[in-house]
């Protein structure tokens, strides 16, 4: 575990890459955070989390990204029509387990980092004959992939596309203690994550259980707010421990190539 800091400027701070907010929040997110990307379908949850771990393995930092739902090419198309250019960073995809060792050597002879996508859909299409007995397995094939990882090319970053897939994937017989678990794993590891969730527009809930919110030392929230019949993008950071955040809501705007947050995205009252 990090030792305990005492002075501020010892907080390292991981950039939102979204202008405009990060000068809203000291900078970024305190690093080794475990950070709730909250919002309804659309929003936006995976380009802005995708964003910043590019740029992050621009910087020389590993990132995992770890995908349940989206493919993995779907996901490059969906960047690349973002106008990122995919050959500035050292990519590596897992399809299938058996390309970890592979990817990691990839990694390390790189040496100065990169973005791996674990794509578990085509993983567990690989491995549907084998039948994974207990579906709880899969939290641990995440698990042990982002642990491996870490351990052989000091990954820095991960993120999980979606708590909420992965609780349609392996179910949580007990969430309270389960994702306990799963928070001090990623705590243990100091590894900063970026955990998706998917929720419903105008819910006021940021996670499936709730218990989530409380686990996590941040909460990023995104959501498509109706304007007549215009829709705005928003977003807003409700949380984030050991910062001193504006905790208002911003419009968010994909141009020029970057995010950006407006202030006073909020609609006028009519
Ligand atoms: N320049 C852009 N290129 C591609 N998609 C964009 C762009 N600007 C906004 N989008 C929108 O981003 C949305 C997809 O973002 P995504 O990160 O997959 O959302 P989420 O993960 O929250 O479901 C699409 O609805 C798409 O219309
Ligand atoms: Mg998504």
């Amino acid at each position: 575990m990090a030792g305990i800091i005492s002075s501020k400027s010892e907080i390292k701070r991981i950039p939102l890459y979204i202008q405009g907010l990060d000068e809203n929040i000291e900078g970024g997110v305190p690093e080794g955070h475990i950070v709730l990307v909250s919002g309804s379908a659309g929003t936006m949850k995976s380009s802005i989390t995708f964003n910043i771990l590019f740029n992050e393995a621009l910087k020389g930092k590993v990132g995992v990204y770890c995908s349940l739902e989206q493919s993995y090419d779907s996901i490059i198309q969906q960047m690349v029509n973002m106008n990122f250019d995919m050959s500035r960073v050292n990519l590596v995809i897992i399809k299938d387990l058996a390309e970890l060792r592979t990817a990691i050597n990839k990694m390390k002879s790189v040496g100065n980092g990169g973005l791996v996508i674990v794509d578990i859909g085509c993983i567990r299409k690989e491995i549907r004959d084998v039948k994974i007995a207990d579906n709880r397995s899969w939290l641990n094939v995440i698990k042990n992939v982002v642990k491996k990882i870490k351990e052989e090319v000091d990954c820095k970053l991960f993120c999980l596309d979606s708590l909420s897939a992965l609780y349609v994937l392996s179910r949580f017989e007990n969430p309270r203690i389960e994702l306990f678990y799963l928070f001090e794993f990623l705590r243990d590891l100091e590894i900063t994550s970026f955990l998706i969730s998917e929720c419903q527009p105008q819910s006021d809930k940021y996670s499936e259980f709730e218990i989530e919110e409380f686990l996590s030392d941040g909460i990023i929230h995104l959501r498509l707010t109706p304007f007549r019949r215009n829709v705005v993008r928003e977003i807003s950071v409700v949380k984030m421990r050991a910062t001193a955040c504006n905790n208002d809501i911003f419009s968010l705007e994909y141009k020029h190539n970057k995010f950006q947050a407006l202030y006073g995205g909020q609609n006028p009252l009519l």
